[in-house]
């Protein structure tokens, strides 16, 4: 089922200073900030050669971002994606085998207009995962 890493994603406080660090420190080609209303965050892509990395920021006060920033008020790793073919697929086969999944569990377009779904931290020892189609 799983495939191919996708992306990491960093939540972090001050999105600025996040894309300077990783510019100065690192050489990272970084993208322009790209806000997404619908999913409450603003989003720049860390472009690397074999996958992506990408910060993210709260967007709102209904931002899912929000309490994690509460509880790691210096940022850190939210997620990790992994792509699969089939995301209603495998979202049969997760559930079946009892895999919590968060909120519905239905597939839902996330943030690359692709569909995605988010498998709860517990079953993966404390990392959130999505899985998205490719
Ligand atoms: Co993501």
């Amino acid at each position: 089922m799983i495939g191919s890493l996708n992306h990491v994603a960093i939540a972090v406080p001050d999105l600025n200073s996040s894309i300077q660090t990783y510019q100065t420190l690192l050489g990272a080609s970084v993208s322009d900030k790209v806000e997404q209303i619908e999913h409450g965050v603003t989003v720049a892509f860390i472009d690397l050669p074999n996958t992506k990395v990408e910060l993210i920021t709260p967007l709102g006060h209904e931002s899912p971002i929000n309490n994690f920033l509460k509880k790691n008020p210096n940022g850190g790793l939210h997620h990790i994606c992994y792509g699969v073919k089939n995301i209603h697929k495998s979202q049969r086969i997760l559930v079946k085998a009892g895999a919590k999944l968060i909120g519905d569990g239905k597939p839902k377009l996330g943030a690359h207009g692709k569909l995605v779904i988010f498998l709860h931290p517990k079953d993966f020892n404390g990392t959130l995962i999505e899985l998205e189609e490719i």
